[in-house]
């Protein structure tokens, strides 16, 4: 029997509770789950590679059915690598959706293999973006609720540097 792999790409700048939902609730769905951290993304990111993967990993270190990995260049080839043909995105608003729905038909002209699977975001999530907590907690106020402990430390020894 084959195992049924899917990827959850993003820029996880930091990661927030609403991706680590979506997370959770593809690996329901899947043998196991890739964690893909672009490398580089049209953003401008305050973490590292490294860091970011650091943070993944730790978030998610009892889940044996997730992998966290980073890929540089075009995410179909990453596919394509890895030899996977299933993405997982989250949506939170009608933005998201015209976003996903453009990078979902550049994806497929480049690898037409490939399937997304959208999960919609559940309802304490949908205002929640890597943005908004980083300048919350840059401001000095608390992110509780809204992201893993360890990003919110993370976040202040960015501060104090
Ligand atoms: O968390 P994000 O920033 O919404 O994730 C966007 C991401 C990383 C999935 C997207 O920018 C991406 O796939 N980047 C890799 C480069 C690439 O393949 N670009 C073409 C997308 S159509």
């Amino acid at each position: 029997m084959s195992t049924k792999i899917a990827i959850c790409p993003g820029s996880f700048d930091p990661p927030t509770d609403g991706h680590i939902n979506i997370i959770k609730r593809a690996r329901k769905q899947f043998d196991k789950i890739i964690v893909a951290i672009a490398k580089n993304t049209s953003k401008n990111t305050i973490f590292t590679t490294e860091e970011r993967i650091e943070m993944l990993r730790e978030i998610f270190k009892k889940c044996k059915d997730i992998e966290v990995d980073s890929f540089d260049g075009l995410l179909v080839d990453y596919c394509r690598k890895i030899g996977c043909h299933t993405l997982v995105r989250g949506i939170r608003n009608m933005s998201d959706y015209e976003y996903e729905f453009q990078m979902a038909l550049a994806n497929k002209t480049l690898y037409p293999e490939l399937e997304f699977i959208y999960l919609m975001t559940e309802g304490q999530y949908s205002h929640l973006s890597s943005s908004i907590i980083k300048e919350l907690i840059m401001l000095g106020g608390t992110s509780a609720g809204m992201c893993h402990p360890i990003v919110e430390k993370k976040l202040k020894e960015k501060l104090k540097k």
